[in-house]
């Protein structure tokens, strides 16, 4: 039977089948200044290009001597079982993609087996995310604030929400350089977007003395809080000892590069990192991630998963990233522009193309399962000079 049919199967609309088309059609239907913000990176966005770019140094060889006739691509991280090894990334304000924002994104979730990392700055509250898919699986990131009472807050409403782990996102201690954004004066938090967790959160509320919504001034107030306690400036392993004593969720740390600085955090309890450079948004000319996850897969030693975002777009990359010793890869900006395009059947779509593509790649090299990849499947090109 065709793989083709599953991703073709019950879609009434031609909708796009590949990245660059989905991109494209987004930019046609946001905003300049939304799709810009989705779209953009720090500095001079070289990170955002390498983190593409760097995929295209590996290859595969076809093989045609192996039985192809079927791949399991199911999985399972740190407990919780997915229909394949693809997470949907936390990204913040989703509802500048979609009215729906977020509850279209979990419904499209759990139609598909796969799970939603919810953001800290999502467009509706962690509550009404799980209440829209109640079926679905989810992990909630954290922002930890500059306060230790509200990051408790968040990690006991997501444990009582049903979230099946903790994702502690490192990497964006302060925000990004972003001259797109600056060049728009576009920060949709600035306007109180994203920060539905916050404004129900009743330690938030206390430490603000007032609703946030009862007047212009009070939500200008509550910005202004918000900021200031947004993200720990100094993160260190001992948060990790800490939430590891205040929850029984297993807890990710999400943002890691450096191999040292992966050790120190599984030594501090992390239970799985995410290799990740935040999708080239916060250090201009950073390291490509797909080079960073080699070293960190060796620092981690087998002791816990290591998980990889930054540049996932098809299914070779996500096979190129398994191959190298991730356990599963988290999809970043295509779910938003796919929810931009098409609501919550647009991300279904995403999701339904990405496994396929990934089943094809498996089936036409042999394997049956993407467990038995290895970084023997791969090539590296030479550097061209
Ligand atoms: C993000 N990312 C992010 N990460 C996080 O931990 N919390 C967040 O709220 C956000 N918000 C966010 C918004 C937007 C618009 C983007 C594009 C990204 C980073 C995200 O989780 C992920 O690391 C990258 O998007 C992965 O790179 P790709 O797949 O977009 O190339």
């Amino acid at each position: 039977e065709s793989v083709y049919w599953q991703a073709l199967e019950g879609e009434p609309v031609r909708l796009p089948f590949g990245a660059r088309e989905w991109e494209e059609t987004a930019r046609s239907v946001m905003p300049a200044e939304a799709f810009g913000y989705v779209a953009g990176g720090a500095g001079t966005e070289r990170a955002v290009a390498a983190n593409r770019a760097v995929f295209a140094q590996w290859s595969v060889t076809p093989r045609v001597l192996r039985d192809g006739s079927a791949s399991d691509i199911g999985a399972s991280v740190l407990g919780t079982a997915m229909s394949a090894p693809v997470l949907l990334a936390p990204l913040g304000v989703a509802e500048i993609a979609h009215r729906e924002g977020e509850r279209a994104v979990a419904r499209a979730a759990a139609d598909e087996g796969v799970v939603q990392i919810l953001s800290t700055v999502s467009s509706v509250t962690l509550e009404e995310v799980a209440v829209a898919a109640p079926a679905g699986r989810r992990w909630f990131q954290l922002y930890w604030p500059e306060h230790e009472d509200l990051a408790r807050s968040f990690v006991a409403r997501a444990e009582q929400a049903g979230y099946g782990a903790l994702v502690v996102t490192a990497d964006t201690y302060l925000l990004g350089w972003r001259p797109r954004d600056l060049a728009a004066g576009y920060f949709p938090f600035f306007a109180g977007k994203g920060l539905a967790n916050y404004f129900s959160d009743p330690v938030f509320c206390a430490l603000l003395g007032e609703n946030p919504h009862a007047s212009p001034e009070a939500l200008r107030k509550a910005v202004i809080t918000w900021g200031s306690l947004f993200n720990t400036a100094t993160f260190t392993p001992g948060h990790i000892t800490r939430l590891k004593a205040w929850t029984a969720l297993p807890v990710v740390v999400k943002g890691v590069c450096d191999p040292r600085e992966a050790s120190r955090l599984i030594d501090a309890g992390a239970d799985a990192v995410i290799v990740s450079n935040h999708g080239g948004r916060q250090l201009d000319n950073a390291r490509p991630a797909l080079d960073c996850l080699p070293p960190v897969v060796r620092a981690a030693r087998g002791h816990v998963p290591v998980l990889f975002d930054s540049g996932i777009r098809t299914g070779s990359d996500v096979y190129t990233a398994l191959a190298l010793g991730a356990d599963a890869v988290l999809l970043g900006r295509p779910w938003m522009y796919a929810l931009a395009v098409a609501g919550q059947s647009g991300v279904r779509h995403t999701l339904r193309c990405l496994k396929t593509d990934l089943t094809n790649c498996l089936q036409l090299t042999g394997h049956h399962t993407h467990t038995t990849l290895t970084p023997d499947d791969l090539h590296r090109a030479p550097t061209p000079h």
